[in-house]
């Protein structure tokens, strides 16, 4: 093998190594990702009223525009949970705006801008994580996410939460995922990255419940983050690079009562955030990658 062809090989692997971009698994260790799609719904206030008693956990969501019915584009109370969400520090991601992916690249984009400019009305932030609606993001769904500049989150722990006909009963699909999980959680694994929809009752009241209070996992030293902060990159969920409610519990106290919104603290920004490395490290990958190919085609044409 000559020098050249070696040096294609080793560039042509790197390659391949930057354009694996499923992300389904956290990078560290001892994080667990609780990751909410389809939502804000019915359930997601309840939720999150929940998760915020409990200041060391931290959970993403997946938002869509127009999915289930009343949509949470037109619905105010939803609107509300996820700012509440964003405020607090939660991460919001992006599912698309209809829960599709259209096959023509431009309608894939209208999607996506019509959804970020959805979530920046409510949050004042656009999103950088997507999540593929319906499970699947092919080679070309891949390669356009990436060419956008988001990063495409699956997961390596599925509930199956929303599966309610499989089991045939509430009691028995929520029996199902904390089995499931149970057995998944005593393998002790470096790091989980969940998926749980805040569309079902069930998991809100249930699954989520259990997996806070009684799994036994933040006994084992697991601690619940964002997305994010799982793969290392807590500053990179949005676009502005800002981080929120790190300070909230230090200088404000939530109070809820009755779930009555008038008894809503203000939520501050915080400002000390600057840009994230991440964005430029990210940036910097992205511009190399396309360097690379072009020394590929110069060697390979020559
Ligand atoms: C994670 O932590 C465990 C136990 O503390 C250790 O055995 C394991 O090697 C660590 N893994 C990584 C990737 O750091
Ligand atoms: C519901 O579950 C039953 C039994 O598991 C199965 O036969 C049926 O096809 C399922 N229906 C749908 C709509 O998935
Ligand atoms: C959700 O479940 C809770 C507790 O089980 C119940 O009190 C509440 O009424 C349910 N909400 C809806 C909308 O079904
Ligand atoms: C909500 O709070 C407002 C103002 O504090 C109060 O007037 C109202 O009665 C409360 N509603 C409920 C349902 O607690």
């Amino acid at each position: 093998m000559n020098s050249i062809t070696f040096i294609i090989l080793i560039i042509t692997i790197f390659i391949t190594y930057v354009e694996t971009t499923i992300i389904s698994s956290c990078t560290q260790n001892k994080t667990i990702a609780l990751t909410f799609d389809d939502g804000p719904f019915k359930h997601t206030r309840e939720l999150i009223e929940y998760i915020i008693k409990y200041h060391d956990v931290k959970v993403s969501f997946f938002v869509v525009g127009k999915f289930h019915y009343p949509y949470a584009v037109d619905d105010e109370s939803y609107q509300y949970a996820m700012k509440k969400a964003h405020d607090f520090g939660y991460q919001i991601g992006s599912q698309t705006y209809t829960h599709e992916i259209p096959k023509d690249k431009k309608k894939f984009k209208e999607s996506l801008t019509k959804n970020d400019d959805f979530i920046e009305k409510y949050t004042g932030d656009r999103p950088k994580y997507f999540r593929a609606p319906k499970e699947n993001c092919d080679k070309e769904c891949q390669s356009n996410i990436e060419e956008w500049g988001y990063k495409l989150i699956q997961w390596d722990v599925d509930t199956k939460d929303w599966d309610l006909n499989a089991s045939g009963s509430v009691e028995r699909r929520v029996q199902d995922s904390v089995n499931y999980l149970e057995n998944v959680f005593s393998e002790e694994r470096d790091s989980y990255l969940i998926r749980l929809h805040d569309t079902q009752n069930y998991t809100v009241h249930e699954i989520v419940p259990w997996i806070i209070e009684k799994s036994g996992m933040k006994e084992k030293g697991y601690r619940f983050v964002t997305v994010a902060e799982c793969l290392g990159e807590k500053k990179n969920m949005y676009n502005s690079g800002k981080v929120y409610g790190d300070d909230m519990y230090v200088h404000q106290v939530p109070v809820v009562v009755n779930g009555n919104s008038t008894s809503n603290i203000n939520i501050i920004d915080n400002q000390q955030n600057i840009k994230s490395e991440g964005v430029k490290n990210l940036n910097s990958l992205l511009s190399l990658k396309y360097l690379l190919s072009f020394i590929v085609l110069f060697f390979l044409l020559r």
